[in-house]
């Protein structure tokens, strides 16, 4: 059973207001159970409150990563993952979700997880069996056949089909429905073909716009947000058209991308810290040339057009793809995305306030507000003034318990 602290009274020497856009100084922050009951100056402290005294330190509402796979292990990419099972894929999932949560990521979307591995892991971090950050789920990915959510590593005698590959907007419907079935929150597809598979090009379109239309309408109909991963010009347009939530990765935007996002409010989660790992770590992790080549034709383009989607005012949230790179190394990408045009401020409510409400969570999560959730972390120093302090977060708490704190 799931203890709380009954009462406990928070004091730092700042607080991130993402809501307001500001820091506020010497706030404190009044928890009960697992809810934040009081935030202000100098707080009405009921008797028997515990503190948390965290001098020197700014707090921050948990953060969330939109774009991770908890059950991906970053030491096994080309042929290496023909060796990974369901259940193998579950455990590695736990020891990521630790690492995840260790480094202040309170909430993920995991865009992709095999046999529901990670609708599993959700499930035993809910009930308090492993530890981890909330979790946000879409099974198995759909894709095309032969595309780049198929796995395209043995040739035709062994018959390998990944499991959410369907052609025909039918077929692609009841895969949504599948998905939902065994519990996937949200649904994610492949509109263009990616780096890390074999055999697919980085910018051609994978699905025909009718088949994305039913996708993304099947998942209206439930109720469910939509994920495209697309890294091509006509894929991106033709999933934005589609009315998807998020394109993932967003690699190569034109102006038209650009004014279609706008106008049609889609949200875009682009992973620009992977390139800089990819090239320097890549073929040691199993990477194939090809992989590799591809990501050479990606890396500087995707971040060209990040800055390019900021300076336009597309709305941006943090993604990072995790499982690239090491979990736990996620507060990496602030700093790239601060280089390549956000400010600090941008690029901490793109982790906060701005995911949580992507994910429909943002009147119970994404701020340090009375009456949401206690998912609220700490860094020594200011991030505001350096960014790169995301990467060493010392206080974790979650839903109200403290996950992690100074000794
Ligand atoms: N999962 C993505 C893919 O295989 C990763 C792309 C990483 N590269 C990048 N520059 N963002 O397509």
């Amino acid at each position: 059973p799931t203890v709380w602290a009954q009462t406990l009274l928070i004091k730092a020497d700042a607080l991130v207001d993402v809501e307001q856009g500001r820091l506020v100084e010497s706030p404190q922050v009044l928890l009960e159970g697992n809810q934040i009951i009081a935030v202000g100056r100098d707080i009405k402290v009921p008797p028997g409150a515990k503190e948390l005294n965290l001098e020197g330190h700014t707090l921050l509402p948990g953060l969330f990563d939109m774009h991770v796979h908890i059950t991906g292990d970053s030491n096994k990419f080309g042929y290496r993952r023909l060796t990974v099972t369901v259940p193998g894929a579950a455990i590695t999932g736990v020891a990521n979700a630790k690492k995840t949560l260790d480094a202040g990521f309170t909430s993920i979307r995991n865009l992709g997880a095999p046999g529901f591995a990670d609708v599993a892991l959700k499930e035993a971090i809910n009930a308090g069996e492993v530890p981890g950050p909330r979790l946000f789920v879409s099974g198995p990915a759909l894709g095309i056949t032969g595309g780049h959510c198929d796995n395209n590593f043995l040739p035709y005698e062994y018959q390998v089909k990944s499991e959410g590959v369907a052609d025909g907007p039918w077929k692609l419907r009841e895969k949504v429905r599948r998905n939902l079935k065994y519990g996937a929150d949200l649904i994610k597809f492949c509109a263009t073909g990616g780096v890390m598979s074999k055999g697919t090009k980085v910018g051609a379109q994978q699905f025909a716009q009718e088949e994305m239309n039913a996708i993304v309408a099947e998942a209206k109909l439930a109720g469910v947000t939509v994920a495209a991963h697309a890294h091509g010009t006509d894929g991106i347009k033709a999933a934005i058209r589609a009315g998807v939530d998020t394109i993932e990765h967003a690699s190569f935007l034109d102006d038209e991308a650009i004014a279609l996002a706008k106008e049609y409010g889609t949200t875009l989660s682009m992973d620009i810290y992977n390139t800089e790992h990819i090239l320097s770590e890549g073929k040691k992790a199993g990477m194939l040339e090809e992989n590799l080549a591809k990501e050479r034709s990606v890396g500087g383009r995707q971040r060209e057009s990040f800055r390019r989607a900021v300076e336009a005012g597309v709305n941006v949230v943090f993604g990072s793809d995790a499982a690239i790179y090491p979990h736990g190394q996620n507060g990496r990408q602030f700093s790239r995305m601060v280089k390549f045009g956000m400010s600090e401020m941008q690029a901490l409510q793109a982790a906060t306030i701005k995911a949580a409400t992507v994910l429909k969570q943002q009147q119970q999560l994404g701020s340090i507000e009375v009456g949401k959730l206690a998912d609220i972390i700490a860094v020594k120093g200011n991030p505001l003034e350096d960014i790169s302090l995301m990467e060493r977060v010392s206080v974790v708490i979650k839903d109200g318990q403290i996950h992690k704190a100074p000794d």
